[in-house]
């Protein structure tokens, strides 16, 4: 099968220190992610000129794709990470104290809850469709770098998850499992750095 290959950026500065969205950039164990990643597409994928690379517009997915070289890099706006709007660059713990009523709200229906002048996931689902259509028609193989609520949603697609699990697919599963659909396979994770 063709391969698709999903991982998230490496850690951010700001994942460090537990805040979500933002425009961060990689923290040193990050860039030490970036390093692996770079030298796992170039083993993997030696042999296989075509493949390319797709980031996202931000620069924590930009700086993980960096050393990765010889091979083609495409920014997509798409791929960027779901929109916390008026959350954004705050922790869980303060949005949890400031504003309680979103909070609980989006503990309810994490699929359906939009952040104020935010997005939703069926937001970022819905965004996904044209990336869809796009990795669904490639012949080489692609790595796609990306973020947390994105690869959720492609992870969901590619290994025939129902909707409502999305906004709770944990990390490992779109690591290490390869896809339902018979003419792709998702996977990664070049080693464990990040856990
Ligand atoms: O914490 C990193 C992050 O990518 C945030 O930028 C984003 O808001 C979040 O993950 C998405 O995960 P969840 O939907 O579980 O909050």
């Amino acid at each position: 099968p063709r391969p698709i290959l999903l991982t998230r950026h490496g850690e951010s500065r700001d994942n460090v220190r537990g805040r979500i969205g933002g425009d961060p950039v990689l923290s040193e164990k990050g860039e030490l992610y970036a390093k692996k990643l770079a030298n796992f597409v170039k083993k993997r994928f030696q042999n296989e000129r075509a493949a390319s690379i797709w980031t996202s517009t931000l620069q924590r997915t930009i700086l993980s794709a960096n050393p990765i070289a010889g091979f083609p890099k495409v920014q997509w706006r798409a791929l960027d990470e779901i929109n916390a709007g008026v959350c954004d660059g705050m922790t869980y713990e303060e949005i949890k104290k400031n504003m309680p009523d979103e909070y609980e709200s989006r503990k309810k229906d994490k699929l359906r809850y939009r952040y104020p002048r935010g997005e939703s996931y069926l937001d970022v689902i819905q965004r996904l469709e044209p990336v869809i259509i796009e990795l669904e028609r490639q012949r080489a193989p692609v790595v796609v770098v990306s973020h947390q609520a994105v690869l959720r949603a492609l992870y969901a697609y590619f290994a025939d998850r129902p909707l409502k699990e999305i906004p709770h697919i944990e990390r490992y599963k779109w690591e290490s499992q390869g896809s339902k659909r018979k003419d792709t396979s998702s996977w990664i994770d070049p080693d464990s750095a990040q856990r």
